[in-house]
């Protein structure tokens, strides 16, 4: 229920705010009911930055206090930098919109480096090029999987294209894979629960996430909550292939690129199922 209520109040600020976009930190708040609106937004601008790797700290703690302070101005710097926005240090709604759009729930990581694409941290990567995928039992949840699976067949194909990877899927009933497959919904055990259907008026949306090479649990998950499709028809449908091709580049190694026509932007925006020069060119620095 207190869940349900934050997000109807998020929703009516996100309508206020659209309507008025200069209200910035600076500006005196006029009505106490709207402070509190206007505190609900700094706070959850800051989970958001937060979450993929901006504002400092553990992801999703309680320990908020409202403040708009100087480690949030530059955490929203650093994310209007990587989206290439207007670099305001405040909260507007370009900042917002960019924020609500679907995306991959691995976080960003902006390390002022000349490429667009960047490599995972610790720069780990496989030692083998023959990998093999299998699905977790849950992904029975979604409806058609076998053409989920053809989609995401579809992805290894094209980085098999344009690397020396291959991929097979691993069919015996509890044979150990190189990386586990799987839809499921909201938690599902590995510390970082799905946040059920998109919803543009809130301002996280995950898709799916997927772990870098040397992980412990090399996984690939899919937010079961999401209209998973093989051939999107309308907004709501979401493209498997587009989102698989993304997830997969996580688990051969690449971190997040700024480069709005990669793969690896973080962003979903519709279908994009070739990889990009940037891409390749991330992979081939990694493997070279
Ligand atoms: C692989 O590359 C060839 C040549 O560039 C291209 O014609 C083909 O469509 C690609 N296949 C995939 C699955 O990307
Ligand atoms: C797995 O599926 C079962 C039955 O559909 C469901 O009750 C359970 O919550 C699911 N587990 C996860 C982690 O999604
Ligand atoms: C999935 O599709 C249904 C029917 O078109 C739609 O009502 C729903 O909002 C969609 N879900 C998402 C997460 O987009
Ligand atoms: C999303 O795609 C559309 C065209 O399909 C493009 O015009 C727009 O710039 C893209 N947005 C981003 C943020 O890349
Ligand atoms: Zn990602
Ligand atoms: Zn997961």
């Amino acid at each position: 229920m207190a869940a349900k209520l934050s997000h109807q109040l998020f929703g009516a600020i996100l309508v206020l705010f659209v309507l008025n976009p200069f209200v910035t930190k600076s500006r005196p708040l006029k009505f106490e009911s709207f402070e509190d609106l206007e505190n609900v937004r700094i706070n959850k601008v800051k989970q958001f930055l937060r979450a993929y790797g901006y504002y400092p700290g553990e992801a999703d703690t309680s320990d908020d206090r409202f403040e708009f302070d100087d480690a949030l101005e530059s955490a929203l710097k650093a994310y209007q930098e990587f989206y290439s926005l207007d670099v305001t240090g405040e909260i507007d709604s370009n900042t917002i919109k960019a924020m609500s759009t679907p995306r991959c729930g691995v976080p960003d990581i902006n390390l002022q480096q000349t490429s667009n694409y960047v490599l995972n941290p610790g720069r780990r990567k496989w030692d083998k090029f023959d990998l093999t995928y299998n699905y977790l039992s849950n992904s029975s949840q979604v409806a058609d999987l076998d053409q989920l699976k053809q989609a995401i067949a579809g992805a290894f194909a094209t980085w098999r294209n344009y690397s020396k990877f291959r991929f097979s899927e691993e069919t015996t009933q509890g044979a150990a894979a190189d990386i586990g497959i799987g839809f499921f919904r909201r938690d599902h055990g590995d510390g970082s629960p799905f946040d059920g259907p998109a919803d543009p008026s809130r301002l996280r949306n995950v898709l799916a996430h997927a772990a870098y090479p040397g992980f412990p649990y090399m996984f690939l998950h899919f937010d079961a909550d999401e209209n998973w499709s093989v051939y999107p028809t309308s907004r709501s449908d979401t493209d498997t292939e587009t989102v698989a091709l993304h997830e997969i580049g996580h688990n051969l190694g690449l971190a997040h690129s700024r480069e709005k026509t990669a793969v690896m932007f973080p962003d979903y925006n519709g279908t994009r199922r070739t990889l990009d020069p940037d891409d390749i060119a991330g992979l081939t620095e990694l493997y070279k």
